[in-house]
């Protein structure tokens, strides 16, 4: 996603102020205070113009973040809080578009943080510059240098857990679209003298720790070694452990960065090897042998160590033995071999120690070199990055001290040079005019160094050069008498010292003033370590051996190539390498960071304000503000300061037409700014005084202020009218919707009313025109009837004269007769239907017929019931003639009749034919069943009542066991004399039989049954028909039954309720049974 740019600026938000240069007033304490008041706020960079102070946190800070790079990336220098990264883009982004080389110069004392400012300088560039998976590889092969030769080249020194012991510069190569291609690096004079000793506190070179303790049990077996330090002469132990760093981590890190930037497996073994055998051959001791000639000869002690050395290094043991003890100086085809004594012996061992490993580190710088080195031959830009030894003052100084604070020397002349310089050169660019500032140049101190004739570097190679006894008091003297005048020298001897009495100046030292401090140096040492030497026979030794590495570093020792002229000094080679290193800064743009170490104890969070001072002072800070202010302490391209102020005046904001610098001129006469206070160079404005600035800062503060109310109030009042034309538009929605809904309504109410009027109208014009219409009508039948019965007169009285005194009659029988005829054609239509119990019949239309009509209406019902009954079977017949029977006999007599009349008679309930049981009651009986029904005997003597089969047949009346179906009683039809039963809705009767017939000998019967009606019909025709005599049928609610001798009453009562609606009987005495109907 774009990230949406935002004009910000150094000045937004400042903790004290990120540019020296707007400090007001200008002095040692308040600079010391603004870096004070930043480094507490955790702002560890400031800026000199465009030069970065960066003071070690000594912690990590989250400011070096992947955010953090992107929000640097692409941005003006001036646009952000001062960083590091803001340096490393703008010199990458020149180099990649102006087409400019680069140089990052970092100075600042041991422990300032350079060579981290060096590998942030490194990091940003690698994640700015171009992506791809070649790319990639170069940039990783470029930062993992680092690891590999901070382990060689880095130890812990008082001042600093990991002092770089070497100079470091490197160049990395660009393609022209800013792609890196790669990278060089020139080392500078390590340290090596630490290889055999290091100061106290002090440790040798990590590598030695880091193997020791992070390589395996069998790398280590395999290299003859012990983990344990103290077996080593070499390494020091009361600081053998470094607080806060896992030496065992750190070697997989270096052999795994060896391994990314190209190193061969066998490669990284041989380094490791030659490691060990530096190791080893600081155990190898000797002891003084008297010999002969009177001389002591020097021995070694135990031969245990260098067979292993020589076994790991491929030498032959007796070579490298005789080379401890001989050293053989070959003059002119002659050759002259002295014995070594023993101090001689320890020191060929050292120089070979020494020499071994420094040599070890350059052949690491050449092969990393070989694995980065550019694979193209295209032009390349190139962006150098110098990580060089800081400004050293110890206890005791010595040659490298010297050398050291020389190079810094050299880096404060380049500085002085190109800052004044670039400084310059931007007011002529710029067309300003330049006054000159007056600042310490340290170019004398310089000089008094590298002089070729009377410096002191020349002084030394002179007297290392020189035949006869040469010491370092030798070189003293030399210094002495050269260099006695010049004002930057001092010793006991020289004219120049205000202190010849001093003691604190001693007699084998001189000391020299340099830009960042006076430093004394011990002369002891100075002609050796100059020297350098190496005895041949070690050097040709080494040469022998059957290792490789250790072969390919010591090329002189092949005898074929013996050279007899001296190899250069220690310090003319340096002295050389310095001087190219600054040529080639000299053509690059360069770039500072100015590192500050901000108290001794390597503590986060504290601020020596002494220390800072002292190193303000020697790296000339204040100087460099002044100079950059001299002129004109702001400047600013004309369109940003536009930019940022053209708010200020009424004809810039917010848009000035015409080119920027006419702008920024209405501008500041507008502000009434006084016209020394600025001038107008070719592309920017240069402000003398930061306090212009910052009334111009000021001022935009309060316009801005203002510019946000008015902004604030015009949105508010667009937020309100925004609102209110929004509720305005609500409102006139809802209106209109209202009024459309009453008007609606309104219009319904209208129509309805309308409406209703309407039909009221239409009603009564309706009801108007039908009362007219009806009017009419009547009046046109009143018409038609008086015109009839006048015509009807009139006819009559024309016709009187025809009629005869009968004519009357014959009208009155012609007209009857029309209505009779009309009569009867009309009851043809009206003619009920043929149910004959279908009530309806026509009314009567004329009273004279009213005797027909009765007349007709009967014939009429007669002749449908025959019809009727036409349409009977035999059978059906039958059955009707029984119901008409049972009608005739129980209608209106008996209260169970209706409720008979709707059953069929089916005679025969029980079908004795099918039920087996009743087989042999079937078989007794032969004739024609007519009953078959399970009816109730009643028990004569108490009333209780039994089933009985009750069997009619054309002759007799049989009773018979409704179990077993044996016959009972048989009894014919001839003696059965009078049935008698209730009026009432029960179905009690007596069966009667004649006084004196067999049957009656028990006496008479009575029944109870469900179909009495049915029965007592069947048994009535039956009767009639077999006996041709009427059965008499006694209905009473009280009648006699002759029970054997007694005649017994048997009494109907009603609204007995108790057994619920089934009548009961009862015996009550000899002469009452009792019947409850309910
Ligand atoms: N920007 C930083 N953030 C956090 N810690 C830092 C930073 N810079 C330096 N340090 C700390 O300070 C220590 C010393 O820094 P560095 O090694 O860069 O010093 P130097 O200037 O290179 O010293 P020398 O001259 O001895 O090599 C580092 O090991 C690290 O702990
Ligand atoms: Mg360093």
């Amino acid at each position: 996603m774009a990230k949406m740019e935002v004009k910000t600026s150094l000045l937004d938000n400042m903790i004290g102020v990120g540019d020296m240069v707007l400090l007001e007033p200008l002095n040692e304490e308040t600079f010391i205070n603004n870096l004070k008041k930043r480094f507490d706020h955790n702002e560890i960079y400031t800026y000199i113009g465009s030069v970065v102070i960066s003071v070690n946190p000594y912690r990590s800070l989250p400011i070096y973040s992947p955010e953090k790079v992107e929000d640097y990336r692409n941005r003006n220098f001036y646009e952000l809080s001062p960083h590091i990264f803001a340096l490393s883009d703008e010199a990458y982004r020149s180099l990649r578009d102006q087409d400019k080389d680069q140089c990052i110069l970092i100075t600042g004392e041991s422990g300032a943080g350079k060579t981290e400012a060096s590998k942030l300088v490194m990091s940003y560039v690698a994640a700015v510059c171009g992506k791809g998976a070649e790319v990639n590889q170069v940039k990783e092969q470029l930062l993992q240098s680092n690891p590999v030769l901070e382990a060689f080249g880095n130890a812990k020194t008082v001042r600093n857990d990991n002092s770089s012991r070497f100079g470091k510069y490197m160049d990395i190569e660009f393609d022209f679209k800013g792609d890196p291609l790669g990278g060089v690096i020139s080392n500078y004079l390590l340290e090596k003298s630490r290889v055999v000793k290091q100061p106290r506190g002090e440790r040798n070179f990590h590598v030695f720790y880091q193997l020791l303790s992070g390589a395996s049990e069998e790398l280590l077996n395999k290299l003859t070694l012990e983990r344990d330090f103290s077996r080593y002469n070499y390494l020091s132990l009361d600081s053998a452990k470094v607080n806060g760093v896992d030496d065992a981590a750190n070697f997989r890190t270096v052999r795994n960065a060896m391994q990314i930037v190209g190193f061969m497996d066998h490669e990284a073994e041989s380094v490791l090897e030659v490691v060990a055998a530096v190791l080893k051959l600081g155990n190898i001791e000797f002891k003084p042998e008297s010999r002969v000639n009177g001389l002591d000869e020097s021995k070694i002690k135990d031969k245990n160590e260098l067979k292993e050395i020589c076994e790991l290094t491929g030498i032959d043991q007796s070579v490298l033995e005789r080379a401890f003890s001989f050293r053989t100086v070959e003059a002119k085809q002659e050759k002259v071999s002295t014995t070594l004594n023993v101090a001689q012996a320890y020191y060929a061992r050292d120089a070979l120690a020494k020499n071994l490993y420094s040599r070890l580190f350059s052949w690491l710088v050449n092969r990393i070199n070989e694995s980065i080195k550019a694979q193209t031959k295209v032009r390349k830009k190139v962006m150098g990055v110098l990580d060089i030894y800081g400004f050293e003052i110890f206890e005791d100084n010595s040659f490298e001290q010297f050398i050291i604070n020389y190079c810094n020397e050299k880096l404060q002349q380049i500085f002085i040079e190109l800052t004044l310089k670039e400084e310059q050169e931007e007011y002529i660019r710029e067309g300003i005019e330049w006054t000159h500032i007056d600042y310490f140049n340290n170019a004398i101190i310089c000089d008094l160094i590298e002089n070729n004739t009377n410096g002191i570097l020349a002084m030394l190679d002179e007297e290392c050069l020189r035949p006869g006894t040469v010491t370092d008091e030798t070189f003293l003297e030399k210094l002495n008498q050269v260099c006695a005048t010049h004002q930057h020298f001092e010793s006991r001897m020289s004219k120049s010292s205000r202190f010849l009495n001093d003691t604190s100046l001693p007699h084998s030292c001189f000391r020299i003033q340099h830009y960042a401090g006076k430093v004394l140096y011990q002369v002891e040492g100075f002609v050796d370590k100059n020297n350098d030497l190496l005895y041949r026979d070690l050097s040709q030794a080494m040469w022998k051996a059957g290792h490789t590495l250790i072969k390919s570093l010591f090329p002189e020792g092949n005898p074929a190539k013996i050279n007899l002229k001296r190899p250069p000094t220690a310090g003319s080679q340096f002295k050389a390498s310095v001087a190219t290193l600054m040529k080639n800064l000299q053509t690059k743009n360069p770039n500072y960071i100015r590192c500050i170490k901000p108290n001794d104890k390597k503590a986060a969070h504290i601020f020596s304000e002494a220390l800072v001072c002292h190193q303000i002072r020697y790296l000339g800070l204040l100087e460099n503000v002044r100079v950059r202010r001299a002129g004109y302490a702001f400047r600013q391209a004309y369109e940003p300061c536009l930019e940022r102020y053209k708010m200020l005046c009424k004809q810039t904001w917010p848009h000035w037409k015409g080119p920027a610098r006419a702008g920024v001129e209405v501008l500041f006469n507008e502000l009434e700014i006084p016209v020394e206070e600025y001038s107008f160079g070719r592309s920017k404005i240069f402000i003398r005084n930061p306090r212009t600035l910052f009334k111009l800062e000021d001022l935009r503060k309060q316009r801005l202020e203002d510019l946000a109310t008015l902004i604030q109030k015009i949105y508010r009042g667009w937020k309100c009218r925004t609102h209110f034309l929004l509720m305005r538009k609500s409102q006139i929605v809802i209106a209109a919707w209202y009024r459309r809904y009453a008007q609606q309504k309104r219009y319904q109410q209208i129509k309805s009313s309308a409406l209703v009027i309407q039909s009221y109208i239409r009603g009564w014009k309706a009801r108007k025109i039908l009362r007219e219409l009806k009017h009419q009508k009547r009046c046109e039948e009143a018409a038609t009837t008086i015109a009839a019965y006048w015509r009807g007169t009139q006819v009559r009285r024309e016709y009187r004269k025809f009629f005869r005194a009968n004519a009357g009659k014959k009208i009155y029988e012609f007209t009857l007769q029309r209505i009779v005829q009309k009569y009867f054609l009309e009851m043809k239509n009206k003619m009920p239907s043929l149910s004959p119990v279908d009530k309806n019949w026509p009314p009567r239309p004329y009273l004279f017929l009213d005797s027909t009509h009765k007349e007709l209406k009967r014939i009429f019902h007669l002749w449908r019931c025959k019809k009727y009954r036409d349409q009977f079977t035999d059978q059906q017949k039958l059955i009707y003639e029984e119901k008409l029977e049972a009608s005739e006999l129980f209608k209106d007599k008996k209260a169970l009749y209706p409720s008979s009349v709707g059953q069929p008679f089916q005679g025969a309930y029980l079908e004795i034919n099918k039920n087996p049981k009743y087989k042999k009651l079937k078989d007794a009986i032969e004739e024609k069943i007519i009953i078959a029904e399970v009816v109730n005997k009643i028990n004569r003597a108490n009333g209780k009542s039994t089933s009985r089969i009750f069997l009619l047949t054309n002759n007799n009346l049989l009773l018979a066991d409704q179990k077993s179906g044996q016959i009972k009683s048989e009894v014919p039809l001839v003696d059965v004399t009078k049935v008698s039963m209730s009026s009432q809705n029960d179905g009690f009767f007596a069966v009667h039989l004649k006084e004196g017939s067999e049957a009656a000998s028990k006496g008479d019967f009575l029944f109870s049954s469900d179909h009495l009606i049915e029965m007592a019909t069947k048994l009535y025709r039956t009767t009639l028909s077999q006996t041709k005599q009427k059965l008499n049928i006694e209905i009473s609610d009280e009648f006699l039954v002759q029970f054997r001798q007694d005649k017994v009453c048997v009494k109907f009562i009603q609204g007995n309720q108790k057994n619920g609606s089934v009548p009961t009987c009862k015996r009550k005495n000899n002469r009452l049974l009792e019947v409850a109907v309910p």
